[in-house]
């Protein structure tokens, strides 16, 4: 799966956006160790608090049919705004793949980044010895 090819997948995902109140329209893709994709939008709500972001509705689709291993997860919102997961899906991000990279699109051009570069010293216990 290429970043492009998953890029596609996250802009066919963001039509599917349920963004009446900020008219921000977004669409995620994952890819897990084993290959598959999951995809996601974001889902908006009257009460704006209980509003769920892209990122975490793909991850999580991977993560209720068994998936825990991701291997990159391509973002894309309105094409001519550089964008970028937000702190609480990078958080929720680190927990499952701490390795995971990420790809944007901006102006035509795609930009990989990792999740640790995005979110240094992310928490997670799972790695701490307690
Ligand atoms: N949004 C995402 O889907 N992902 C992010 O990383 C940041 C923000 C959504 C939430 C809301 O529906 C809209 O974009 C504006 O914040």
């Amino acid at each position: 799966m290429t970043d492009k090819e998953l890029l596609e997948k996250a802009k066919k995902a963001r039509e599917y956006a349920y963004a009446p109140y900020s008219k921000f329209f977004v669409g995620a893709a994952i890819l897990t160790k084993s290959g598959k994709v999951y995809t996601g939008c974001n889902v908006e709500n009257s009460s704006y608090g209980l509003t769920v972001c892209a990122e975490r509705i793909a991850l999580f689709k991977g993560v209720s049919v068994g998936e825990k291993e991701f291997l990159k997860l391509a973002v894309i919102g309105p094409e001519n705004v550089p964008f970028s997961p937000c702190g609480a899906c990078r958080q929720v991000l680190f927990e499952f793949s701490p390795d995971l990279t990420i790809i944007t699109l901006y102006n035509n051009e795609i930009r990989s980044s990792s999740l640790k570069e995005l979110l240094p010293e992310g928490f997670s216990l799972t790695h701490l010895r307690l």
